[in-house]
């Protein structure tokens, strides 16, 4: 086992700023997969799991960046690559126990490829556990590191490949953002883009702050910056990332508000369309409905995550806001933006829970009437506050509530989705049907899908589509010429 050595100071000519020394171990990385590709006659393949949200997304096409500047090639099926990667999320247990699950297979499939190797990155890492178990059970695992260095990848790679043993580099925190490192884009017309990291808002379950550090937002200029390129590369949708970005921008040097922010983007010429998560309804402001409403390119859609429609179990999930607070908001919202559809996220069986508590938050599901809405049975994660709360609910109980909410917001979000049928709505092509190779899929600003003839040479690109027939969360439509 060894803790990261790196070569600097054995070497005067190793840079000592980002990104440059990044590019410096990515070149040494290089020749190191270029001299096995000609001794083995063949390229070596990688291949990038993703688990959990749209950030682990957004991190694994930093990954995947870097691995082709190396000079590896992709390979989507896990067992063939030559180098695994696992980018892992910790939001939910079952999401660990995946991850080990599938990890006990790819250590029999390792013993067969010699020239393997295996690295586990993103949330769970960041827990100390996680680490002494992977350790101690997993010992065929090459590379470990967390969510605060992964801009360090090629670094940590080419040290894995120089020294042959286990390389381990987790970070506590960080306050570093580091620029300009290679991205590959999963679709070439539209991108997801950072614009804050971390969390400062601890809600009682939420095992995030502890993972993903303090709450830092990165320089605007440096975000526009990246918006003018991925245009100028063929991006027209952008999705602008952060576990809360209603409070973007409040601790910079210049501090300025996630709705600036916003306006500033909308005058990139090119871009078409621009969408954000996630808002904590705490800090949502009136000046954002405002920029909204007056948008041309922000999507008609905004996801609200409520958690519970309870006011005591919100005082006790730490959430700062009531329902009687939510629900106003949602309507200062709908009056502001008629035609804008509404997501969320739901926790059931959160501690102390109490049937009257649950029928709240039907009662909030009934009245929001949520385009859709992620639901989640409440998971202890160690370390928070939940998890030390008295009175867990149990599980039938809990398995119950699950249920009922889930029929409650289908056939609410049936109904909703089914009130635009008929109607004429833009639509951005983003790939053929999966099941019908005649039919393309199309993402409206609303955030729906639909699904009409068509052909690969659409994708990227508007059409103006009919919405003929709602199934359910989708709809089948047709282009007007
Ligand atoms: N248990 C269940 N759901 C959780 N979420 C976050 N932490 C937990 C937990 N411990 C859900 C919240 C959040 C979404 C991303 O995951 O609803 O909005
Ligand atoms: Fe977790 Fe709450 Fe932060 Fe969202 S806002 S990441 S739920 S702590």
């Amino acid at each position: 086992m060894e803790k990261l050595h790196s070569t600097a100071g054995q070497n005067g000519n190793i840079p000592i700023t980002e990104p440059e020394r990044q590019y410096y171990f990515m070149e040494k990385a290089r020749q190191i997969v270029q001299k096995k590709t000609e001794e083995i006659k063949r390229p070596l393949t990688f291949c990038v799991t993703t688990f959990g949200c749209q950030m682990n997304a957004r991190d694994s096409e930093k990954l995947v960046g870097i691995l082709e500047q190396i000079g590896y090639i992709e390979e989507s099926d896990e067992e063939k690559a030559d180098f695994v990667i696992y980018n892992t999320c910790t939001v939910r247990e079952n999401a660990n126990q995946r991850v080990y699950g599938r990890l006990g297979q790819l250590g029999r499939i390792k013993k067969k490829n010699p020239h393997m190797l295996i690295a586990l990155c993103g949330c769970m890492m960041q827990e100390l556990e996680v680490v002494e178990k992977l350790k101690k059970s997993y010992r065929f695992v090459d590379l470990i590191f967390g969510t605060h260095n992964i801009y360090k990848f090629a670094e940590l790679l080419e040290t894995r490949m120089e020294s042959g043993r286990m390389v381990i580099d987790i970070w506590k925190d960080t306050d570093k953002i580091v620029e300009d490192l290679p991205v590959e884009r999963k679709y070439p017309f539209k991108s997801g883009v950072n614009i804050m990291f971390g969390c400062n808002n601890f809600c009682s379950y939420c095992i995030v702050p502890y993972v993903r550090g303090r709450e830092r937002s990165r320089d605007p200029k440096a975000i526009i910056r990246e918006v003018e390129r991925l245009v100028a590369d063929g991006v027209v949708e952008v999705m602008l990332l952060g576990q809360n970005v209603n409070s973007y921008g409040k601790t910079l040097e210049h501090p300025i508000t996630f709705a600036q922010l916003l306006q500033e983007i909308e005058k990139i010429d090119g871009l078409e369309r621009i969408r954000f998560m996630t808002s904590h309804p705490k800090d949502l402001s009136d000046e954002l409905i405002r920029v909204m409403a007056e948008s041309k390119k922000i999507c008609r859609h905004l996801h609200l995550p409520v958690q519970s429609g309870s006011t005591r179990i919100l005082e006790k999930m730490n959430r700062r806001y009531t329902k009687e607070g939510y629900l106003e908001l949602v309507s200062r919202i709908k009056n502001a933006i008629p035609d804008i559809s509404l997501t969320t996220d739901i926790i059931v069986g959160f501690p102390g829970e109490t049937e009257e508590d649950f029928e709240e938050t039907l009662d909030v599901v009934r009245k929001v009437r949520y385009d859709s809405a992620f639901t989640f049975i409440y998971s202890k994660r160690t370390g928070t506050p939940a998890a030390v709360m008295e009175d867990q609910v149990p599980e039938d109980v809990v398995k119950d509530r699950f249920n009922r909410l889930l029929k409650e917001v289908q056939d609410i979000s049936a109904e909703v989705c089914a009130a635009h049928e008929g109607t004429v709505q833009t639509a951005l092509v983003e790939s053929i049907n999966d099941h019908d190779n005649s039919l393309v899929t199309g993402r409206l600003s609303n955030n729906l899908l639909v699904h009409f003839p068509g052909d690969a040479s659409m994708i990227g690109k508007f059409y103006q589509v009919r919405l003929n027939e709602c199934r359910g969360f989708y709809y089948i439509g047709e282009q007007i010429k």
